[in-house]
């Protein structure tokens, strides 16, 4: 049984210009990502891992080539359909956490689906599940400041999960934690990855490579090297 595709980059381009001058932040990059696996962007800083996130995003739109994502041409997506896509289907979860300090857990997580929406009660319910998933259970009401970096991270994921979204997007998600913390955080995106969600992430450490499916490696630019991870064995 062949494996659905998530995402389909086929010679997309981003160059962005500053005044003057422009920087080519992505060179003609071509990959396939299967449904269901977790892919690692790496790379030194600078080198397009952010701007490929953005892009499949719907943050930031192509220059060139075609992008596909969950079926969806975003190249030729409107403002409205990318909003649309990014809330309903794509989570992303930043180095920094950005969950909103006013609010509870609970309450950060269950925010993308009060923006669709979604009934409170029902919000709750969802958040409550999500939360469960990466091991929050227990810690819903506690505000971000009341609990620890590495708990933080798991709310930003859970909220990037909530109500069965199922493509992740993490930037540098590991980038803030010690390397104990990271490493749990990489096994809650490889358990998501095994429950079937699609994990895209970007990291500068070289000990979540192992986590991944396929690595792709990117140099100013360019994608230098995509490879699968073969016989990954516990
Ligand atoms: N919004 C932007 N405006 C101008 N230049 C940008 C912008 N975003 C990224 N770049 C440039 O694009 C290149 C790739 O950046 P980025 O994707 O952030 O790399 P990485 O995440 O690998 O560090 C860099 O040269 C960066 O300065
Ligand atoms: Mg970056």
């Amino acid at each position: 049984m062949g494996k659905s595709v998530a995402i389909i980059a086929t010679g997309i381009g981003k160059t962005f210009s500053m005044g003057k001058q422009t920087v080519t932040a992505l060179r003609d990059v071509s990959l396939s990502l299967p449904a269901g696996t977790l892919t690692a962007l790496t790379g030194p800083s600078g080198s397009g891992k952010s701007t490929l996130l953005h892009l499949i995003a719907g943050l930031e739109r192509v220059d060139s080539g075609n992008l596909n994502v969950l079926g969806n041409q975003v190249h030729a997506c409107s403002a409205a359909e990318l909003a649309a896509l990014r809330l309903r289907e794509i989570g992303f979860v930043h180095q920094d956490f950005s969950l909103l300090a006013d609010l509870t857990l609970v309450e950060n997580v269950r925010l993308p689906l009060e923006a669709t929406g979604v009934a409170r009660d029902e919000a709750t319910t969802s958040a409550l599940e999500a939360m469960a998933r990466v091991g929050l259970r227990g810690l819903e009401q506690r505000f971000p400041a009341e609990v620890s970096g590495g708990q933080q991270q798991r709310a930003a994921i859970a909220r990037a999960i909530v109500g069965n979204r199922t493509l992740v997007l993490a930037d540098e998600p590991t980038g803030s934690l010690d390397s104990k913390t990271g490493s749990e955080i990489m096994d809650v995106l490889a358990q998501l990855r095994d429950e079937g969600v699609t994990v895209v992430l970007s990291t500068h450490n070289p000990a979540n490579l192992s986590h991944a499916d396929q690595v792709a490696v990117l140099h100013d630019g360019t994608l230098l090297s995509f490879d699968a991870i073969e016989g990954d064995t516990a």
